[in-house]
């Protein structure tokens, strides 16, 4: 069985294990009724291996992380680990392993859902067919530059640090990503920077558009400054195709474009490394949606963002884009029959739990499978 693809999860914390528990389940079905077997490992990230190891992330997880074909990851943070050192925060755990496994760049689609429409809290007409591509670089900028940290000048006074600092082939390499996306799309990138008050803004910009003239040509390239770019986003978000932005602002945009769709538990995302030799990325999908500690275990989040984002590793990971297609329709007609969770509920709908979301998904799997 050596042929089989692997994946490793990690559910993290807060509702990241209800929402997973609905996912292997899909990844099980794929097993019995698609013949796709998956090799599933999961270990701890997050605050549940600070609990279990004193760390957000140990490094036995980091190299299993590094040597299967995906990893899925549910959420990670919860109020119980707010107060502990930065250094060792859940949110480390995640960080660590962009960082490690060198998965610049985030694919972040924001799909309205028709069934969904109503769900939005803009006019239906401004988000009705919405589908947005933010790809957020992920393994540089202000999140990682050195120097970074909070110093004491004396006299009680402190000052806190972090740097902002992009080099030439970190620009390059998510732009390509970028570029590539809108070439099987619709063609047009924005890249969305800070280039009339940072210096790394104004080399984004020149690097992006060097990129776009060399090699992709055929793409329709704009510049749009990121303060715009969230107005836009929330004034006009058809406007857009592909957006390509840095790592911190690509973390706010991502976010205002997610809630366009309705709920940010609709979300997934996919966060991708180079090619190797042998023609792998390394890839690592998660939900953009956080822990929600507020509802975790009480068997009411919304699978559908971690369900999707196992949809995407299908795509991007697998090469079996029929079966993410299966996943992705076997949820656009739930939605579409009125089941909802309650996120995402409205007048007349029918409100689920968890794992009543999960069964209608995987009926409706059977139905579209027969
Ligand atoms: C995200 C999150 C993370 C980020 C946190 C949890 C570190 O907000 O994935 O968007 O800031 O990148
Ligand atoms: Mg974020």
């Amino acid at each position: 069985m050596a042929s089989n693809k692997s994946l490793l999860i990690l559910p993290g914390d807060g509702i990241g294990p209800e929402a997973m528990t609905e996912v292997r389940r899909i990844v099980d079905w794929m097993g019995d009724r698609r013949a796709v077997k998956f090799d599933v490992d999961e270990d701890l990230v997050g605050g549940s291996s600070i609990d279990k190891h004193g760390i957000p992330i140990t490094d036995e997880v980091v190299d299993k992380a590094q040597n299967v074909d995906a990893v899925l990851l549910g959420a990670v943070g919860g109020p119980k680990w707010d107060n502990l050192d930065f250094s060792i925060k859940p949110e480390r755990g995640l960080l660590r392993l962009r960082k490690d496994l060198e998965l610049f760049a985030n694919l972040r689609p924001a799909i309205c859902f028709d069934a969904l429409v109503e769900a939005s809290s803009l006019k239906p007409e401004l988000v009705a067919g919405l589908d947005i591509m933010i790809v957020r670089e992920l393994t540089g900028g202000v999140y990682f530059g050195e120097p970074r940290g909070i110093e004491d000048l004396g006299g009680g006074v402190r000052r806190g640090i972090n740097t902002q600092v992009y080099t030439t082939p970190e620009i390059h390499r998510v732009a390509r990503v970028a570029f590539e996306l809108a070439q099987k799309r619709d063609g047009r990138v924005t890249s969305s920077e800070k280039a009339n008050v940072m210096e790394s803004g104004l080399l984004w910009r020149e690097e992006v558009t060097k990129i776009g003239q060399e090699e992709f040509p055929d793409v329709e390239l704009s510049h749009m400054y990121a303060d715009n770019a969230a107005m836009q986003l929330v004034r006009a978000p058809k406007q857009f195709d592909v957006i390509v932005t840095d790592n911190l602002f690509g973390d706010i945009l991502s976010d205002c474009a997610a809630m366009l769709t309705g709920s940010l538990g609709m979300l997934p995302s996919a966060s991708l490394g180079g090619v190797d030799e042998h023609g792998r990325r390394k890839a690592l999908y998660e939900p953009v949606h956080g822990s929600a500690p507020d509802i975790a275990g009480e068997n009411k989040a919304n699978p559908i963002a971690t369900i999707l984002s196992y949809a995407m590793a299908l795509r991007y990971s697998f090469d079996m884009s029929d079966e993410a297609d299966l996943v992705e329709k076997a949820v656009q007609n739930v939605l579409a029959s009125g089941v909802r969770t309650g996120d995402i509920m409205a007048e007349g709908m029918t409100q689920v739990s968890t794992t009543e979301m999960g069964d209608a998904i995987l009926k409706e799997l059977d139905n579209l499978n027969a």
